[in-house]
């Protein structure tokens, strides 16, 4: 993919069903357009990463596919149906199918570990008590977390959190998986246990994965798919052997951690170049 950026026929890609689709989805925050008649297809089975950089959208598109935020224009649709137009009440039964990793953990802090993790669990069905602490035992035992149950947030590492926050997202075995910056503030071995869990949830469960990320590491290790939204639009998809081998300008600066000329400016040390 070369030369300047423009928004792609996404819909000739691959031969995997669509699960999540997005339609001409544009979103403007009072001035700010972020999201500019966006197309895209998220296939079932597969991890798609989205990469780009930071306030380009990336958590505006994933609160698109759940249905957390509505399109100014265009269509969400999720298995087949549209959902930018149910209501809440409608929506029930289909986040039950999602699970969202959320950039910030979003953890009750009053709540301890197990009732975090509980939560979905809770809400959704009508499980017994007994039943309900052998799954979170289980789902903090993947995170590489059982026998913390009783902690409270406040007590625990950035890295614990976030693993607490992924034990919540896969406590209903969800299909689709929205991952926002997983491996964001752990170490590189804690990131790439992330990375392990996502791989394996995948391969285990067939589930679908979208992860936003920066880590350049994730983007090679998990995805099968990397797309880079950029201006509002998404401005490159392939594969990450593909991004590695671009010779779009903006996805070169992304891969190398480079900044541009202009991003640099005013900040040049005196007497260098
Ligand atoms: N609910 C909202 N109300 C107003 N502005 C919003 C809202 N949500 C997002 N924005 C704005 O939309 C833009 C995109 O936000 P978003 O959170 O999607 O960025 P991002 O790509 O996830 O960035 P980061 O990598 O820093 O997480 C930002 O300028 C943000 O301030
Ligand atoms: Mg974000």
């Amino acid at each position: 993919m070369s030369g300047e950026p423009a928004q792609l026929d996404t819909t000739a890609q691959g031969d995997g069903a669509p699960i999540v689709e997005l339609r001409d989805v544009s979103k403007q925050f009072g001035k700010l357009v972020v999201l500019r008649d966006v197309n895209m297809k998220f296939r079932k089975g597969e991890t798609t990463v989205i990469i780009g950089a930071s306030g380009a959208g990336k958590s505006v598109i994933l609160k698109h596919i759940v249905s957390l935020l509505k399109p100014d224009s265009g269509e969400v649709y999720c298995a087949g149906e549209r959902i930018d137009t149910m209501t809440d009440r409608e929506l029930v039964h289909l986040r039950k199918r999602f699970g969202f990793l959320f950039q910030m953990g979003a953890l009750f802090d009053s709540f301890t570990v197990a009732e975090n993790v509980a939560f979905p669990i809770v809400e959704h069905t009508r499980r017994s008590k007994s039943n309900i602490a052998k799954t979170v035992a289980e789902k903090l035992a993947m995170v590489g977390l059982d026998g913390l149950q009783e902690k409270k947030p406040a007590q625990l590492s950035g890295g614990q959190r976030k693993r607490v926050g992924l034990a919540r997202a896969i406590a209903l075995d969800p299909e689709i998986i929205l991952y926002d910056e997983p491996t964001t503030g752990l170490d590189p071995i804690r990131s790439d246990v992330i990375n392990e869990l996502i791989i394996k949830l995948q391969r285990e469960l067939n589930v679908t994965s979208v992860v936003v990320t920066h880590d350049m590491a994730s983007v090679r290790k998990i995805g099968d798919r990397v797309v880079m939204l950029h201006e509002g639009e998404f401005i490159f998809d392939g594969t990450p052997k593909d991004m590695e081998t671009s010779d779009n300008k903006t996805v070169r600066q992304f891969v190398e951690g480079r900044a541009a000329d202009e991003q640099l400016a005013g900040i040049r040390l005196k007497g260098k170049p």
